[in-house]
């Protein structure tokens, strides 16, 4: 196949381009590298896509690069952090859902084969206990965060139905493993705990989260891309959410660093008590299954990030810690 996968240079996006390039694709990656984007995270495949820095908004750059000829763009490309959604949300509806609109233009115009529009779990908003969200349930989400990828998959189904768009969407649940940025929950901790620093666990800790290695998400992704009907939704996930304390406890435990390091601070707002989707359709359908237990995958991403500290220091730098300040630096015990 022939792909143009936007986001290529974030966790995801990265993992999926050598994923698909390992797989023997043609894939070409447009990045506006971010301070989430490094191409570095492509390094292994890197001499073999072809790489454009360049902004999804930019109706342009991506005309001139969706054309005919490609099999599908992957939509990678978002800012993906709730809680820098919560401190300024404009990027968010610039990059979300305008960028979108961007991509769906340019697909329907050209001709290309199809747009799978990653999106998230957190669409669905919060999910009571023992229920499961699935790919027919309402979207209620939360966060400005949510609300853009929200208005993102609207808008892609709207394009199917007015205009017959060839569209799929995926709603994945939380992602972990290799490349991800520390402002997330597991490489953040990972990160202060090798620092002995303290883990601000926001509010109980009992906030349930249904955590996918990323490579499983990955796979998902080309089930999806192999044998998906256009105009689907499909739900992604492990299916067995945890709540947060017992996520740190473990990672902690893999670092043989203290639970001390735990600190409950204030809770971030509009903070969604549990996702979980009912991913039966993709297994069903398309023979999808989770092959890295949370155990597995944790132990696998403890190593990685203990590997390589040089890409944490790289990746860090005077706007993290401008970041850092701002969301933590104030931030009340719980
Ligand atoms: P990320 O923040 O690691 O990477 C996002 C990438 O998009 C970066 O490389 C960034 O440079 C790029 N980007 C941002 N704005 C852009 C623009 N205007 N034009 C071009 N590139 C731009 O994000 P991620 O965690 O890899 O998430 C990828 C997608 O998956 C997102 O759409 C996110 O909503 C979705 N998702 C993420 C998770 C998760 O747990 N991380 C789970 C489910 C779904
Ligand atoms: O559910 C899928 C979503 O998962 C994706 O769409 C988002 O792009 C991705 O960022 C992620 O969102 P979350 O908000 O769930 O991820 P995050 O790693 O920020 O937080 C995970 C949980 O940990 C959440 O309940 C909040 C909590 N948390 C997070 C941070 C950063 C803390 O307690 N302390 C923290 O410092």
């Amino acid at each position: 196949m022939k792909l143009l996968v936007t986001g290529g240079a974030g966790v995801i996006g990265s993992n999926f381009g050598a994923h698909r390039v390992e797989a023997g694709d043609e894939v070409l990656v447009l990045d506006l590298l971010t301070y989430a984007g490094h191409a570095e995270n492509l390094a292994p495949v890197l001499a073999d896509v072809r790489f454009v820095q360049g902004d999804i908004c930019d109706k342009g750059t991506v005309d001139g690069l969706v054309t005919s000829d490609l099999d599908a763009v992957v939509n990678f490309a978002a800012e993906s952090h709730v809680d820098r959604s919560i401190l300024d949300s404009g990027d968010f509806v610039r990059t979300n859902v305008l960028g979108v609109q961007v991509l769906l233009d340019a697909v329907q115009r050209s001709g290309c084969g199809r747009l799978l529009q990653v999106s998230t779990d957190e669409v669905y908003g919060p999910t009571a206990p023992r229920q499961v969200a699935t790919e027919r349930s309402n979207l209620e989400p939360s966060s400005p965060y949510a609300s853009s990828k929200a208005a993102a998959d609207l808008l892609c189904l709207a394009f199917r139905q007015t205009h017959g768009t060839p569209v799929l969407i995926t709603r994945c649940t939380n992602n972990y493993g290799p490349h991800q940025y520390p402002e997330k929950l597991i490489p953040l901790f990972l990160l202060r705990a090798m620092a002995d620093e303290e883990l601000p666990l926001y509010g109980d800790g009992l906030h349930e989260r249904d955590w996918l290695h990323v490579e499983d998400h990955c796979r998902a992704l080309s089930a999806v891309l192999a044998d998906g009907k256009d105009g689907e939704v499909y739900n992604i996930a492990y299916g067995e959410p945890v709540p947060n304390r017992l996520v740190v406890e473990a990672l902690l435990h893999e670092l043989d660093k203290p639970d001390t390091l735990i600190r409950s601070v204030e809770d971030r707002p509009g903070h969604d008590r549990r996702y979980a989707v009912d991913s039966k359709k993709i297994r069903a359908d398309l023979g999808w299954e989770p092959r890295i237990p949370l155990g597995t995958g944790l132990r696998r991403t403890v190593a990685w990030y203990r590997d390589h500290r040089e890409w944490l220091e790289a990746v860090t730098g005077p706007e993290f810690d401008q970041y850092c300040a701002a969301l933590y630096g104030d931030r009340k015990q719980a």
